[in-house]
């Protein structure tokens, strides 16, 4: 009976003692300085592994092979925007992509099964994220915007989005900017409005802070704008 007690008394002891330190690990993400939101693209564990390794453009050929089926010969997408252009894009960004996709941080549940670790090494995103920015980044024309609000959509990207993304769309490498220039309508306003809205998951915030007061007709001129632009 005794023995119950003092049992009873230690684990309401530890349990009182280690709750806090227990909130707090869950609590201790990894936290910008306003101490709140996620750092973003934090650059640790896989994400920096498959950054740190060679890509061979040969073996990212034939591991891309199962992703055709969604993103096309070529890495072009679908010009109904479902399915992005990943040809020319930027291995940086790509790997970002792909191993935030994986880890859950980038909502994707379509193509969560194929980015799997089961069914992707390491070794191989760094391959594929290879293979993809040597392709030619070409535009699908019917992939195009309607090319109704085009000079207010360039206003408001030089004003807004030209400091990070670049004068023609290029994006930046080192900095994990996506290229964007000629990426399909459909799929670019659709992501600037998960972006915008906080649905993607893995969003860069101080885009965020830029395209949030962005209405729906701001977002239409600007992506009209960069579907046409010619990626270099
Ligand atoms: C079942 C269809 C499907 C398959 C197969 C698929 N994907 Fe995707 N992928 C998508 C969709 C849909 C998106 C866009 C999601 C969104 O709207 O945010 C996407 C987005 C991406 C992106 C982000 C592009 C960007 O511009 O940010 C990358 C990178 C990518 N896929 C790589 C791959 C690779 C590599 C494979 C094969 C291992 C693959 N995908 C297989 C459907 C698929
Ligand atoms: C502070 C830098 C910054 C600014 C300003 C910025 N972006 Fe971005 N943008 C990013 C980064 C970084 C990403 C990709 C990484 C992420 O957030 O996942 C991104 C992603 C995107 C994507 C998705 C690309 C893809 O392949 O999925 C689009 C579209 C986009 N930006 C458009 C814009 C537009 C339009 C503007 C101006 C209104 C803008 N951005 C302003 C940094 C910026």
């Amino acid at each position: 009976m005794k023995g119950i007690k003092v049992n009873f008394f230690v684990k309401t002891l530890c349990l009182c003692l280690c709750w806090p330190l227990f909130a707090l690990a869950q609590t201790s993400a990894p936290a910008s300085a306003d101490g709140k939101t996620p750092v973003w693209n934090e650059l640790k564990g896989e994400k920096l592994e498959a950054l740190q390794l060679k890509g061979d453009v040969t073996r990212g050929a034939e591991a891309f092979q199962p992703c055709q089926g969604c993103h096309r010969r070529g890495a072009v997408g679908s010009a109904s925007g479902l399915y992005p252009r990943l040809a020319g894009q930027h291995a940086t960004v790509l790997v970002e992509q792909i191993t935030d996709i994986r880890a859950g941080k980038r909502v994707n549940p379509t193509m969560a099964p194929f980015s799997d670790e089961h069914v992707l090494t390491t070794q191989e995103i760094a391959d594929i994220a290879a293979y993809l920015q040597s392709l030619p980044p070409k535009t699908l024309p019917e992939a195009k915007g309607p090319g109704s609000a085009l000079e207010r959509g360039e206003k408001l990207y030089a004003k807004d989005c030209a400091v990070c993304h670049g004068n023609r769309g290029e994006g930046d490498a080192k900095k994990f900017m996506p290229l964007v220039a000629g990426q399909h309508y459909q799929y670019l306003l659709r992501e600037m409005a998960l972006i915008r809205d906080g649905k993607r998951g893995n969003a860069n915030p101080d885009m965020v802070k830029v395209i949030s007061a962005y209405g729906n007709a701001d977002l239409e001129a600007v992506a009209d704008y960069i579907s046409r632009l010619l990626a270099p």
